[in-house]
């Protein structure tokens, strides 16, 4: 627990993350009274700016309604900004003055002079800003923590490199490894939902779960991202982390506790369950033109350099997991860019029906919707009001718009901002998982890009390459009508 004051710094406090999702969730939680006392806030990049300036933008990136200009003014005299560069000794020791001359002002005790390091950066400068933190700006006798965002590398070998530079500066204890999925209200769902729930408990299992489908899907392409994109590509971007984040939390045996370290045990072991994914278990695309032709394709973006790119915008792949309680069940992670519609769900289709009475009725599914509009619905089979002995499908529904009007759903960065002040690393990825998510995708990417496999197009806005219905039906998994 902290005691004494906070300083935030943010890295990268001029970029696009610190400006679309770090200020707005540090305003989100001060507005609502989450900060610790004698919290203060430092913005850090290379751009030059007067403070004036820098309120200027921070007011921006924060887009309030008028209503909140008293708290914003507040919020805004608590955070200062200082310039420098990422390899420079000089610029660090610049910026722990100005830290120092915060904390004696606000009479912060030595041993309570803790600091909260927020890299919002890419990963070229990565390493030398730790460095450079380590060696200059931390906090020696009082707490410091470390939240650092993918890229987590490219593959095992380039992430084990990181793993341990990182490792010689900072112990796992003050690092928090952010999967933004992980601070999202429905991903945060998933535990309650398999623990509290006697009746999902029991039939969580090979026996009665015929596949699990984890969708992402995205309306838009990758406009202006292309340089960054083309280098990682969807599996990189979305699969291995995000939605195997959601695998692990719901193939994941219940933990011992709810402490940080008993889930993150349980999401290692089923982890290492899961041979790594083969070639023959993908299905890979990459968006063209749209049909009206009016929306360009993924290789006529701008910032794209390889105009011949096979890097995919689309995949589809099947994971096994190898253990008594899912031997033979495939998990289908999909996700893509430039599709049909914004929606991240989880599917989890049932058995059919044992016995002749109703043999031809749809499978029971289980979705649990993420964004947009969360929602946790079972798809069941009813009797058709009347005289007939028709049955329908009809749906168990919690939308959380109706059941919970009146709740606020927190942004996934500010319930995980709020874990780091808390020191909960619950959410975090830990370097074990990190391992062995990429030992389970490596060969798979090294395949497909030394073999230069080429993606099969689709058009953008439509449902994904023509394939995918024929490519998940091999797995076994049904359409329903969508809803
Ligand atoms: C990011 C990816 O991690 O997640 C993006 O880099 C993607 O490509 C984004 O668009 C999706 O996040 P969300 O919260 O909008 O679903």
């Amino acid at each position: 627990q902290l005691h004494g004051g906070i300083t935030i710094v943010v890295l990268g406090a001029s970029g696009d993350l610190a400006k679309k999702k770090t200020f707005p969730a540090l305003f989100g939680l001060y507005r609502n009274g989450f900060f610790p006392p004698k919290t203060h806030i430092v913005g850090y990049a290379r751009t030059k700016m007067t403070h004036e300036e820098y309120h200027k933008r921070v007011s921006q990136y924060i887009k309030v309604p008028e209503v909140f200009r008293k708290q914003l003014n507040e919020f805004l005299a608590i955070s200062t900004y200082v310039d420098g560069q990422y390899d420079e000794d000089a610029s660090y020791q610049n910026l722990n003055k100005h830290i120092e001359k915060i904390e004696n002002d606000s009479h912060i005790a030595d041993g309570h002079k803790n600091r909260l390091f927020y890299m919002a950066l890419p990963p070229s400068v990565f390493i030398p800003v730790a460095k450079g933190l380590k060696k200059n700006v931390y906090s020696r006798g009082s707490i410091n923590r470390v939240v650092v965002e993918k890229p987590f590398g490219m593959d095992l070998d380039s992430s084990r490199r990181l793993d341990k530079e990182l490792g010689a500066l900072f112990s796992e204890d003050e690092i928090y490894r952010i999967d933004h999925y992980l601070g999202k209200e429905m991903v945060k769902n998933i535990m309650t939902l398999r623990f509290a729930n006697v009746f999902f408990g029991s039939i969580w299992n090979a026996q009665h779960i015929e596949n699990v489908q984890i969708t992402f899907k995205e309306p838009f392409g990758t406009e202006g991202r292309g340089g960054y994109f083309d280098e990682f590509g969807i599996i990189r971007d979305v699969i291995q982390n995000h939605l195997f984040q959601v695998l692990s939390l719901l193939a994941m045996e219940r933990p011992i506790s709810m402490s940080a370290e008993a889930i993150r045990d349980e999401k290692v072991k089923v982890l290492r369950c899961i041979p790594p994914i083969v070639v023959s278990d993908a299905l890979v695309g990459q968006y063209g033109k749209s049909v009206d032709g009016t929306k360009p394709g993924y290789l006529e973006d701008d910032t794209l350099k390889n105009k011949q790119s096979v890097t995919p915008t689309f995949a589809t792949l099947v994971a096994w997991i190898n253990n008594e309680r899912w031997q033979g069940v495939p998990f289908i992670l999909k996700a893509g860019k430039a599709l049909n519609e914004s929606k991240v769900d989880v599917r989890i289709q049932f058995k059919n029906v044992a016995g002749q009475l109703f043999k031809e009725v749809p499978r029971n599914e289980l979705v649990i919707r993420v964004q947009p509009n969360e929602a946790v619905y079972m798809k069941f089979n009813n009797k058709l009001p009347g005289l007939s002995f028709q049955t329908t499908i009809s749906e168990l529904d919690l939308s959380y718009h109706r059941r919970y009007s009146d709740l606020r759903i927190p942004d996934a960065y500010e319930a995980l901002i709020l874990d780091v002040l808390r020191g909960d690393h619950s959410n975090f990825v830990r370097n074990d998982e990190l391992d062995v998510a990429w030992t389970i995708f490596t060969p798979l990417l090294h395949e497909l890009e030394t073999s230069k496999v080429k993606p099969i197009e689709y058009a953008y806005g439509s449902r994904g390459p023509k394939q995918l219905d024929e490519f998940v039906k091999r797995y076994g998994f049904r359409r329903h009508q969508e809803q």
